[in-house]
């Protein structure tokens, strides 16, 4: 899979897929279920590393979790999302991190948030060979100036602002598009409208594709489970169970028996 072959399949009206993966071993089990993207989110700051939000994770830890990821996808196409703070406050800053994913981390794209503001740094990034891809409506990033996790487009004029910055972001040269947290016919309006594919999280069932948090899907991050998200095991349990089990079969001698000894 290559980065062109995601606009053959909006074209095709292929549906796209994406899960994160922050580690080689969960990559090879997304690359081996044939999902299309796999994306080095910048999630991995609360999921991982356990932090309250994604504004604390940094370029040289992105880089370190998107080289694990890249060691064990062969099929799939290897994204890094820009961590806060590596692409608002220069064009070149953008450029140079972007770059960096490639060279060091070795990805085939980037993906960063925001709209107007963020378009300067889209056309350089693009402009210099980089696959990019944008991201608009619940920007964790920006957490602070949206006060909260909150959908984004509810009112009129909010959803013309998304659906301009959406234009804006296509013509800057982004090979996709992904739109989080925002009503299901704002999402059905602009991958209508963009000839680039659109990826969908909290956006509802008529975008060109979709993603989720791999650790939310699976059941094992259960902090936060918000509304979009759907289960597909819960493997939180099943890990609990297992160790639950094993402390209580050392304690009572059953493990490890003659059969697991030399
Ligand atoms: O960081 C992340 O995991 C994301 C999600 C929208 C998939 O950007």
């Amino acid at each position: 899979m290559m980065i062109p072959d995601l606009q053959k399949k909006k074209e095709e009206g292929k549906k796209i897929t994406m899960l994160t993966a922050y580690d080689y071993l969960f990559a090879r089990l997304v690359d081996d279920g044939g999902v299309d993207v796999i994306l080095v989110g910048d999630s991995l700051s609360v999921v991982v590393q356990g932090n309250p939000n994604t504004l604390p994770v940094t370029m040289d830890e992105m880089i370190y979790h998107t080289r694990m990821v890249s060691r064990g996808v062969k099929k799939g196409i290897v994204l890094a999302d820009m961590p806060f703070l590596s692409y608002q406050a220069s064009v070149e800053d953008a450029v140079r991190n972007a770059g960096r994913f490639l060279k060091e981390g070795g990805a085939m794209g980037v993906k960063l948030e925001g709209g107007s503001s963020m378009i300067k740094q889209i056309k350089a990034i693009s402009g210099a060979g980089i696959p990019v891809m944008g991201h608009l409506g619940l920007t964790p990033q920006s957490i602070h100036q949206m006060g909260g996790y909150k959908v984004q487009g509810k009112n009129k004029k909010d959803a013309e602002n998304i659906l301009s910055d959406a234009r804006l972001i296509q013509e800057a040269g982004a090979f996709a598009l992904l739109l989080e947290g925002i009503p299901a016919e704002l999402a059905r309006k602009i991958s209508k409208s963009l000839s680039i594919p659109t990826i969908g999280i909290g956006a509802g069932p008529d975008c060109d594709g979709q993603v989720l948090v791999l650790y939310d899907m699976l059941g094992l991050f259960d902090q936060f489970v918000p509304k979009f998200v759907r289960q597909y095991a819960n493997l939180k349990e099943t890990a609990r169970k297992a160790i639950l089990q094993y402390k209580s079969d050392v304690e009572s001698g059953k493990f490890p028996s003659e059969k697991e000894s030399y």
